[in-house]
This record gives C-alpha cells, sequence and structure tokens, in this order.
C-alpha cells in the first residue's frame, strides 16, 4: 500500500464515445454521421456512403447491452461514466427543427442505468460524430449555420435531461480540428484544398458555438457544469537551443488557443498575430465577441502522450494520436508508436492550472493494446499487465499533480470497456477494464470478459488510490 489518498470527491470511471461502441447505426431513427463513411479511420479517405467493412456499424453493441456494461462499470465502483450522445440520434440530419424521440429516450435508458449505481454522468455533446448531413450540405462547421443546428441541439438535451445530469463537455478534442479538419470539423473539404482562414473559421464558429451553449446550459439549469475538452500535449525542446525553445512556444500556441479563448473570452494576442501573418482573414462580429465571454466552468482534456519540437527538419517524426510531432529518444512508445510519459501528465497539470486556475478533469488516458484472451481456472480473462503498469504510473503522476495544489475534479480511462478505434477503427487496438469478443474482421460473439485491469482498477477505486505502487 502507498501513502496516496486521492479525495473523497475525486470522481473515478472511464470515458467512451457514441460511434465506437453503440453500433445500432440506423436504430431509432437514427441518421448517418461522418464515422459511417470512416470505416477505416482518418488515414484512409472517405467512402462515398456506409459499407458493411465498417465495424462502427455494430461497435460492441453497446446500444442493446448498456445495463449489462453499466453493472460491470458499477462493480469496479465507477462514481463517473463519460459518454456521447450521438447527434444524429436526436437530430438525424442536423438541421430538423424537432428532435428524434426515439434517440432522446435511448439516453433516458442510459441515464436510468446510471441513477440505479449512483454513477455520475459526464456528456460530450460531439464527439467526431457529426451528422453527415451537415458535412455535405454546409461543408460542417465551415458554414456559420452550424452554429444554430448545434444550439438546437443543446437545447434539446439540456432541457430533456435538466435534473439529470450535472456535467457537459462541449466538443471532443476540439484543438484536433486543425489536423483532422473532416473527423473533428465534419468539413468535407479535403484538407489538401481547404483554405487556412476556412479552416480558422470553422475553428470560430465551433468555439462561438461552445460559449453559446455554455450560456445556454446555465440558463436551462444554473447546476448544469461545462467544460471545454482539448488534446494535453506537452511538447519539450529537443535541445536547449534557442531555436528549438521558440519552435516550441510556437507549437504550444497553436494548441492553447483553444482553452485560451473558452477559459478568458478573448482570443488571445499570438493568435491574432497567427491570423495576421497567414493571411488568415476571419469574419468575427460584435455579437461572437460577446458569445465568447460566456467562459467555461472548467477544463477537461485527453492526455496520452508527450512530443518535441525541434527545428531541426531532419529530427525524427513521432506517431501521434493526430498531433504528430517530434520522437522523444528518452521514451519508450505503445505498439501503436504512442510515446508513453506518465510524468507528462503531471507537468500537463501544472501547467493548465497555473495558466487557468479553473478545475482540471481528465476525461481520457489509457493504453491501446493487443489483448490475448486466456483461460484461467476456467475463467476466460486477459492478463493486461501491461495496461495496469500504464494507468498505475500515470495515477501516480495524478497524486503527485494533488500534491502541487492543483485542482483535479477526476479521471476517466478512455475506452474502459474495449471499443472500435478512433484513429484505426480497429476492435484489435484494445484499452478496456473489460474485454469484448469482437475481431477486426467482425467475427466474435460479443460476449464481455473481466481482464485482470478489472480488478485492479476496482482496487484503486475502493482504496481512493491507496493500493497504487510507487
Ligand atoms: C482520442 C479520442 O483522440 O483518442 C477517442 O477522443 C479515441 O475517440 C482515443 O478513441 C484513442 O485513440 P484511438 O485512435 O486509439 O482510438
Amino acid at each position: 500500500m502507498s501513502n496516496i489518498q486521492f479525495p473523497d470527491t475525486f470522481l473515478w470511471g472511464g470515458a467512451t464515445a457514441a460511434n465506437q461502441l453503440e453500433g445500432a447505426f440506423t436504430a431509432g431513427g437514427k441518421g448517418l454521421s461522418i464515422q459511417d463513411v470512416m470505416p477505416h479511420g482518418i488515414l484512409t479517405p472517405r467512402t462515398e456512403g456506409p459499407t458493411d467493412d465498417n465495424l462502427k456499424q455494430v461497435g460492441i453493441d453497446f446500444y442493446n447491452r448498456y445495463a449489462e456494461d453499466i453493472a460491470l462499470f458499477a462493480e469496479m465502483g465507477f462514481t463517473v461514466y463519460r459518454f456521447s450522445i450521438a447527434w444524429s440520434r436526436i437530430f438525424p440530419n442536423g438541421d430538423e427543427a424537432e428532435p428524434n424521440e426515439e434517440g432522446l429516450a435511448f439516453y433516458d435508458r442510459v441515464l436510468d442505468e446510471l441513477e440505479k449505481h449512483g454513477i455520475e454522468p459526464l456528456i460530450t455533446l460531439s464527439h467526431y460524430e457529426t451528422p453527415l448531413h451537415l458535412s455535405e450540405k454546409y461543408d460542417g462547421w465551415v458554414s456559420r449555420e452550424l452554429i444554430g443546428f448545434f444550439e438546437n441541439y443543446a437545447r434539446a438535451v439540456f432541457e430533456r435531461y435538466r435534473g439529470r445530469v450535472k456535467y457537459w463537455l462541449t466538443f471532443n478534442e476540439i484543438n484536433s480540428v486543425l489536423h483532422a479538419p473532416f473527423l473533428s470539423g465534419g468539413i468535407n473539404t479535403p484538407k489538401d484544398e481547404l483554405s487556412e482562414s476556412d479552416l480558422y473559421q470553422a475553428v470560430h464558429h465551433e468555439l462561438v458555438a461552445s460559449a453559446r451553449v455554455t450560456r445556454l446550459a446555465h440558463e436551462i439549469d444554473p447546476a448544469y457544469r461545462v467544460g471545454c475538452m482539448v488534446i494535453a500535449l506537452p511538447i519539450y525542446p529537443l535541445t536547449p537551443a534557442p531555436d528549438d525553445i521558440v519552435k516550441v512556444l510556437n507549437a504550444d500556441h497553436e494548441n492553447l488557443m483553444f482553452t485560451d479563448v473558452h477559459v478568458r473570452g478573448v482570443y488571445p494576442g499570438y493568435a491574432l498575430r497567427h491570423f495576421r501573418d497567414h493571411g488568415i482573414k476571419l469574419n468575427i462580429t460584435d455579437l461572437d465577441r460577446e458569445d465568447l465571454k460566456n467562459t467555461v466552468d472548467f477544463v477537461s482534456f485527453s492526455y496520452y502522450m508527450s512530443m518535441c519540437e525541434s527545428a531541426d527538419p531532419s529530427s525524427l517524426k513521432a506517431e501521434g494520436n493526430i498531433l504528430g510531432r517530434i520522437l522523444n529518444p528518452h521514451l519508450e512508445a505503445s505498439e501503436w508508436g504512442w510515446q508513453i510519459d506518465p510524468q507528462g501528465l503531471r507537468v500537463i497539470l501544472n501547467q493548465f492550472w497555473d495558466r487557468f486556475q479553473k478545475p482540471l478533469f481528465i476525461v481520457e488516458n489509457g493504453l491501446g493494446a493487443k489483448d490475448q484472451l486466456v483461460e484461467i481456472d476456467g475463467v476466460r480473462t486477459v492478463v493486461d499487465d501491461y495496461r495496469i503498469t500504464y494507468l498505475n504510473d500515470h495515477l501516480v503522476q495524478v497524486a503527485e499533480a494533488l500534491d502541487d495544489g492543483v485542482d483535479v475534479m477526476g479521471y476517466t480511462t478512455w475506452g474502459c470497456i474495449d471499443l472500435v478505434a478512433a484513429s484505426t477503427a480497429q476492435l484489435s487496438k484494445r484499452y478496456g477494464f473489460i474485454y469484448v469478443d469482437r475481431n477486426d474482421d467482425g467475427t466474435g460473439t460479443l460476449d464481455r470478459y473481466k481482464k485482470k485491469s478489472f480488478h485492479w482498477y476496482a482496487d484503486v477505486i475502493r482504496t481512493s488510490g491507496a493500493s497504487l505502487q510507487v
């Protein structure tokens, strides 16, 4: 046992996204989302329409098995579950006037189960699943009209679930739109044909929409707490050369702009300079400037890795979660090349706290790995010591940050149950405490099995971190 004791109020749980686990991609009147034309992830171009080889059409069948899955989360002692609402279940095309009752009713049932087990919901409004129609007809967030459509959608769910939900997130990893415009912003124009002005105009529309629905949430229920959500990426200079340090400064600014606007309600000077220097002309109205002042209650983020930056063009590139940069020679990597840096989590928690002085929520962290289902004493399981080590080492750094005085609200591991990967659309890239019998070729029974990490996480939660190995 360690001396670690997380606060009693600390929220412990796991995170998922609708398109990666629900399946039932047309059930209950659901419309298509951009995910239905991304059968192989983000590295291959979108398809014309849905194709049978898209694992997300069935996902892990959470749409039908949510009660069983939530019961397993409860068995681990979760006090929070982060999930997303599929926008196209509520507004199948995205631009209708009235919501789809069957879609709303599905999330009522999910909330019923969570309530039964005393698990707090944490809901992402938009997690890489823009309705396809909004992408094809309006070019996604490039169009200002999406602000209104998003507000209608947010109003429908804020009103429907009032009194049942406290925590909301607006856009998942909003800063990824600069690198993955279709996935993140539903922008149908191919990336290499998209002008920087259109791209940043889309960013601006998302920022305004985020601020407007933050105000709306507070109006509809003053108890609602709304957070932004970004990819957190500590960036280290490859060497102490001043040119490398300036590279880091610029790379940090590219990411931090999103959080700065969400927390401070205005564009920072360095962003205005970037627009000027790059000839980026934006349509920012006086009303937009007013709207942006509706700032968030907390800052949430995913953390998978740190990166390096270097002014030397021959430096080795790193694989990454959308924002790939330069390889750090001191770090090991996952089977997918994502560099593992638990201390980076303490670093970014401190940096964000020092900069924002807002409560922080780690809403994604975890290890994607190939698991082997085995039988031990007649019980099927996975001996995932590598995942336990990864999560243990990151949680120890969260405890360090708490000791540093950082206000951390909670921690939800990514993919607490195996699901379809966002970047590669594989099921074999597994993150869960719960193994799901489904393979990359779509075969499998969809049965669930508890991995070794399932019992490990239950102990961590039960002991408020005391069982962590320092
Ligand atoms: C984050 C996303 O980027 O990383 C998740 O918010 C995603 O949707 C997670 O699943 C892990 O990435 P991947 O590609 O391994 O699924």
